[in-house]
């Protein structure tokens, strides 16, 4: 979907574990330009060693995906082949992150994935009210247990602060009623974790903003794919991309177009793609991927 070819100037806007990124530099290679950026340092850290065969075609940033813009200026480079976006969190930062983003170890409750700002998990859920808290939970998490958990939380916290992964896990089980906690396939803490961790890092914000300048930042027939995980986060890119094939603002009955706003991209997707059996066999995180993509006209 990306079209990598020797040659062409791709970024990857997500390294994680840098497991596109060495993909892409080896289709890229030689003569291509690779740009990689995440905002967790560990990321950055580990593409120095994963990416070290190409170094001397590879640029790395440790920021937010919402300054490409920004990163580019300093590479001088106005417009690129293509763009990868692989939403969410890393297995690294699930697994051995240590910033609290998994229930099943006991961590502090950070979630952030840039240690450079300012908002933790922890500071969140000892001082946002009920209300906040069950704003996070159920329209970042779908958590129907949004309130009552919320509740639990400041009667909780008003005894003691809530420091914890593993306090907050204990605390959700015990405001879920068990009958309701037994019938769920995934950890009764999964939706108020994915929640959280959305909230601290502003993903949905930073995904718009992005979303506003990348074509900007592609060459004409330049790709743009999104790997999005969540259900509000693929609705932001679904409907962003109609918008760019569609912006016609004429009124339907119109005969003709009068507004003279042409489309801008096709979609290469015009259904979404999901991961086949075999793939989330090899490959279990995969299960939930929506993957989008579209050309740049
Ligand atoms: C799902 S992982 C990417 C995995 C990667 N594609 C690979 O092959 O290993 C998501 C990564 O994106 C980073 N990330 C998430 N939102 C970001 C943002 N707004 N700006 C920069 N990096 C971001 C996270 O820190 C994490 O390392």
């Amino acid at each position: 979907m990306l079209d990598c070819k020797p040659g062409k100037i791709m970024v990857d806007c997500t390294l994680g574990g840098s497991g596109h990124a060495r993909l892409i530099c080896e289709k890229i290679c030689p003569g291509g330009t690779f740009i990689g950026i995440d905002q967790d340092k560990d990321a950055i850290e580990n593409a120095k060693t994963r990416l070290l065969p190409f170094a001397d075609r590879v640029h790395l940033f440790h920021g937010n995906f919402s300054s490409l813009g920004v990163f580019l200026s300093e590479l001088n480079i106005d417009m690129v082949d293509g763009a990868l976006v692989d939403l969410g969190v890393s297995l690294h930062q699930l697994s051995a992150g240590g910033r609290g983003f998994s229930f099943r170890a006991d961590e502090p409750l950070d979630m952030r994935m840039d240690t450079r700002s300012d908002l933790t998990a922890e500071t969140l859920l000892n001082t946002g009210t009920a209300g906040e808290l069950e704003h996070i939970f159920r329209t970042y998490g779908e958590e129907r247990w949004a309130k009552r958990i919320a509740t639990h939380i400041i009667r909780y916290r008003d005894q003691n602060p809530l420091k914890t992964s593993r306090q907050l896990a204990d605390l959700i089980i015990t405001a879920i009623p068990k009958k309701a906690a037994a019938k769920q396939k995934i950890h009764p803490a999964t939706r108020v974790f994915m929640s959280l961790r959305i909230a601290v890092n502003k993903e949905l914000d930073v995904l718009e903003h992005f979303l506003d300048s990348i074509l900007d930042h592609l060459k004409p027939a330049g790709r743009l794919c999104v790997l999005a995980f969540h259900s509000l986060e693929d609705r932001i890119v679904k409907k962003r991309f109609e918008s760019w094939r569609k912006p016609c603002t004429c009124p339907p009955d119109f005969p003709r177009c009068v507004c003279g706003k042409i489309p801008l991209i096709k979609n290469l997707t015009p259904k979404v793609l999901r991961p086949g059996l075999a793939e989330i066999e090899k490959n279990p995180m995969a299960r939930s991927t929506r993957l989008r993509a579209i050309e740049k006209l």
